[in-house]
C-alpha cells in the first residue's frame, strides 16, 4: 500500500539526522513549504517540495490525499503519564481551591493512596476500557506515542494487574507504548513506617515476576520528601537495572533532594517534573546524558512555580515535554496544551516547544528511530492541522483545537 500527500502547506520537523537537540539546536526546526510526502505501508518513504513531485507518476500510488493547505508534523510523543487509574479526584480539586496542598492531602491519605484504593478495587477489564477511551481521545489530540506507568496498585496482585493493562494496550493499540513499573509510587499505609518492608516486596517480589513476564521497559521512582529518599531510590533502580530496566524518573516536583545527581549517576534516561531546581541541580544535569522532562500542566494545575525551562536550555541541558496526565496533579493529556504553557509560562519558543514534544521526547523513550520527525523510514504518524498561516499560530491560540485529522501507521484515526 503506498500514499502520496500532496499540498502540504509546511511540512514540518524534516531531519535526516536523529540527534537529541540542547541549546540553540533546539529552537531550529527544518520545514519544507509547499511538500509533498510518500507512505509506503506505514512509514514515510519520500518527502520533498511539490515543484519536485512528478504529477505523471500519481497512478503509481493507491492513495492520493490533497492536504489542502495543511500544516503537516510529526505526532506528539507523551514521554510521562499514568493513565491507568480508576475514579477521579476532584474532591482534591477543591481541597486545594480551599488551601490545602498537594503534600498535605498526601499526608492525609488522599492524593494516590485514594487512588491506590480505587485501583485494587476494579477489574482488569474495567481498567483496559478506561485507559483505552483516553488512548483513543488522546490520539485524536495528536498523540501518536505514550508512555504508561503503574503505581497505583501497590500490591503484587495490583501492580501486575495495571501492568498486564498496558501490556494489551500496546498489543492492540496502533499507538507506540512503552511501560514503566512505578511500584515506587508512595508507601502504601501499612508500610508507612516500616520502608524496609515494601522496598522488599519491591525488589524481591514484584521486579521478578514483571521482568519474568516481559511486563515493563523502565523503572520509575518518586523521589520526594515524605515519598521515597535518594538512597531509597537508588537500591530500587539498582534492583531495576539488574533486570533491564532503565530508570525514568520522578525528581525535584517539590524539593531538591540530591535526586538529580542519584539519576544522573544512575544514567536514568530521564528526570521527570523538575519544579523545584537549584543551580547546582541544572549545572549536574547540563554535563550529563539523561533528559530533563518537563511537566508544566502539573506545575499549572497544583499552582507550583513552572519548570525552569529557559535556564535549563540555555545552560545546555536536553529537555522534553509530557503531559504527566494522572488523576492528581495532572487531569489532562492534552500536548497541545502543553506545548501552549511551555511557550506561554515558561517562554520557550514555539519551535523549542514542538521540537521538546516530537523528537526529544521520543528520545526519552527511546522511540527515536522510529518516531519524533518527518524522516525517511520513520512511522508515518502526523498531524495535519486546519487551516493556519504559521507554526506559532499553534501555540498562540491555545484552547482551540487545530488538528484536523491524525495519522497512525499511515491510517488516519476515526
Ligand atoms: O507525576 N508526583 C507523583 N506522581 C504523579 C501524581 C500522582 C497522583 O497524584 O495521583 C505526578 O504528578
Ligand atoms: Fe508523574
Amino acid at each position: 500500500m503506498s500514499t502520496v500527500i500532496i499540498n502540504i502547506k509546511c511540512l514540518v520537523g524534516t531531519r535526516t539526522k536523529n540527534e537529541i537537540l540542547k541549546g540553540k539546536a533546539l529552537s531550529t526546526i527544518p520545514c519544507i513549504e509547499n511538500a509533498f510526502l510518500i507512505i509506503d505501508g506505514s512509514n514515510i518513504s519520500a518527502y520533498g517540495k511539490m515543484e519536485d513531485f512528478k504529477k505523471s507518476v500519481y497512478s503509481s500510488f493507491n492513495e492520493v490525499i490533497d492536504a489542502e493547505g495543511a500544516f503537516v508534523l510529526p505526532t506528539w510523543c507523551d514521554s510521562h503519564t499514568h493513565i491507568i487509574f480508576a475514579g477521579s479526584r476532584e474532591n482534591e480539586f477543591v481541597d486545594k481551591i480551599n488551601g490545602l496542598t498537594y503534600a498535605e492531602i498526601a499526608a492525609r491519605g488522599g492524593g494516590i493512596l485514594h487512588s491506590s484504593i480505587k485501583l485494587n478495587e476494579a477489574t482488569e477489564d474495567e481498567l483496559f476500557l478506561s485507559a483505552w477511551k483516553r488512548l483513543e481521545e488522546l490520539s485524536k489530540l495528536g498523540t501518536g506515542a505514550i508512555e504508561i506507568k503503574s503505581g497505583y496498585g501497590l500490591t503484587l496482585d495490583a501492580e501486575l494487574k495495571m501492568l498486564r493493562v498496558i501490556k494489551k494496550l500496546k498489543e492492540k493499540s496502533p499507538i507506540s507504548i512503552k511501560s514503566t513499573f512505578l511500584g515506587a509510587h508512595t508507601f502504601p499505609i501499612e508500610y508507612k513506617e516500616n520502608h524496609e518492608g515494601y522496598i522488599d516486596i519491591l525488589i524481591n517480589e514484584m521486579l521478578p515476576v514483571i521482568a519474568k513476564d516481559k511486563l515493563a521497559d523502565y523503572i520509575d521512582v518518586f523521589c520526594e520528601n515524605g515519598f521515597f529518599s535518594v538512597d531509597e531510590m537508588e537500591r530500587i533502580c539498582k534492583a531495576g537495572l539488574q533486570y533491564g530496566l532503565k530508570p525514568k524518573l520522578h525528581i525535584n516536583q517539590l524539593n531538591s533532594i540530591g535526586g538529580i545527581q542519584s539519576a544522573v549517576k544512575m544514567n536514568a534516561i530521564s528526570v521527570d517534573h523538575l519544579e523545584t531546581m537549584t543551580e547546582e541541580d541544572i549545572a549536574d544535569l547540563s554535563k550529563s546524558n539523561t533528559i530533563g522532562t518537563l511537566l508544566p500542566t502539573a506545575a499549572f494545575f497544583l499552582r507550583m512555580p513552572y519548570q525552569p525551562a529557559r535556564k535549563l536550555i540555555d545552560r545546555g541541558c536536553a529537555i522534553a515535554l509530557a503531559s504527566d496526565y494522572n488523576p492528581g496533579s495532572s487531569p489532562s493529556g492534552n500536548m497541545n496544551f502543553v506545548v501552549a504553557l511551555s511557550c506561554i509560562q515558561m517562554k520557550m519558543l514555539p519551535e523549542e516547544a514542538i521540537n521538546a514534544a516530537t523528537l526529544n521526547a521520543a528520545f526519552a523513550m527511546e522511540l527515536e528511530n522510529e518516531l519524533g520527525s518527518i524522516q525517511i523510514g520513520k512511522k508515518a504518524n502526523l498531524i495535519f492541522t486546519k487551516s493556519i498561516n504559521s507554526l506559532s499560530y499553534i501555540p498562540y491560540s491555545f484552547g482551540s483545537n487545530l488538528i484536523d485529522k491524525v495519522m497512525i501507521n499511515g491510517k488516519f484515526i476515526n
